[in-house]
């Protein structure tokens, strides 16, 4: 996902949720900012693995929240550099094995806060190296592997054209330069394959269909510019059909596949494959709203996965973006890819 600065689509959920139910934003904005202070907490340090990627889900929610500055550039900048190598590729917190899934995060921080040419200073080439990496992951087959033990996966394969185009290394971002850096032909190819007879998209050829690898199916297909041919207004609708049923009666809110429980980060998975359909009105947005601000904790801040769950930053942050794609007032605008 990419941010596109903007006032929010405002007003679109104006005056139908119940009243008592609100954003507490400036909860959630104190929960993010006190995340960093917590070096005495076990959980801060079980979740070291997870570092860079937590500090992208914190940074995006504030900024949909209008507070990019409540975390401090200049911290947030050093911290990214310090856990790029030397091979291009960022691990999850300094000394960590670099890994596509925190190169993803690394680079669409410094996206977010603009931070390439410093990256540029710091480091020779650094765009450069960070791209030869990636493309360095891309498979026979068309798909990438996350890191150099070849594990493969529709996410790193999204990850690797998503980080590809931030930085302006997509083939055709740089049409004189031969060869091109990776095989985007096969590596569509290789998301078609995933597709199964539901209309979803699974993890790799045959598996089952899940809402978070179809997020990364259509996206990939979506920076491809193949999502509209691919698809056409048929798939659309095989597709649209079986990601709104992903919203139970009951709660309101979504789930992954059928016969698993809803989760709040799904708001974010399936909505946004819905937005990228065109589809998101084949849902009913209020009782998903509602839902999402029912995952809140109202008195310390932060958003869980489901109602009275502990919170944490991941639920946090999908959640604020699921409030956006549904246009919830004072929530910044993403787009889907
Ligand atoms: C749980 O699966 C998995 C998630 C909640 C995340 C899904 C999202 C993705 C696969 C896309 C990630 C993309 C990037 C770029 C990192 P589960 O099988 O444990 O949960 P379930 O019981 O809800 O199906
Ligand atoms: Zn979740």
């Amino acid at each position: 996902m990419s941010l596109v600065a903007g006032p929010g689509r405002g007003g679109a959920l104006d005056g139908q949720l119940p009243d008592e139910l609100q954003l507490v934003a400036e909860k959630h904005v104190a929960y993010i900012q006190k995340l960093d202070t917590r070096r005495d907490e076990l959980e801060y340090h079980l979740t070291e693995h997870l570092r860079l990627s937590g500090i992208y889900w914190g940074l995006t929610a504030l900024h949909l929240l209008h507070r990019a500055d409540a975390l401090p550039r200049d911290g947030v900048l050093d911290f990214v550099l310090s856990c790029l190598h030397e091979n291009g590729g960022f691990g999850a917190a300094p000394g960590h094995d670099p890994h596509m899934l925190y190169t993803i995060s690394g680079v669409q921080i410094l996206a977010m806060v603009d931070g390439f040419d410093e990256l540029e200073k710091r480091v020779t080439d650094g765009k450069r190296k960070i791209a030869d990496f990636v493309a360095s992951l891309q498979q026979v087959n068309g798909t990438f592997a996350g890191d150099e033990w070849g594990e493969t996966d529709t996410r790193f394969l999204y990850g690797a054209l998503n980080v590809l185009s931030l930085l302006g290394y997509l083939p055709h971002q740089r049409p004189n330069e031969e060869p091109a850096l990776i095989d985007v032909k096969a590596a569509i190819a290789h998301i078609k394959a995933c597709q199964n007879f539901d209309g979803g998209f699974g993890v790799a050829p045959g598996a089952e269909s899940h809402s978070g690898q179809i997020f990364t199916c259509l996206a990939a297909l979506s920076i491809a510019g193949e999502l509209d041919s691919y698809l056409g207004e048929e798939g659309k609708d095989r597709l649209g059909a079986w990601l709104s049923e992903r919203q139970l009666d009951d709660s309101g809110g979504l789930n992954g596949r059928p016969m698993k429980l809803v989760d709040v980060c799904y708001s974010w998975w399936v909505g946004s494959s819905l937005a990228m359909i065109e589809r998101l009105h084949w849902i009913d947005k209020k009782k998903l709203a509602t839902f999402i601000l029912q995952c809140q904790d109202p008195v310390e801040g932060g958003v869980a996965d489901r109602p009275g769950d502990m919170v944490d930053v991941f639920h946090t942050h999908f959640a604020i973006a699921g409030l956006s794609l549904l246009g919830y007032p004072g929530v910044g605008e993403v787009d889907a890819t």
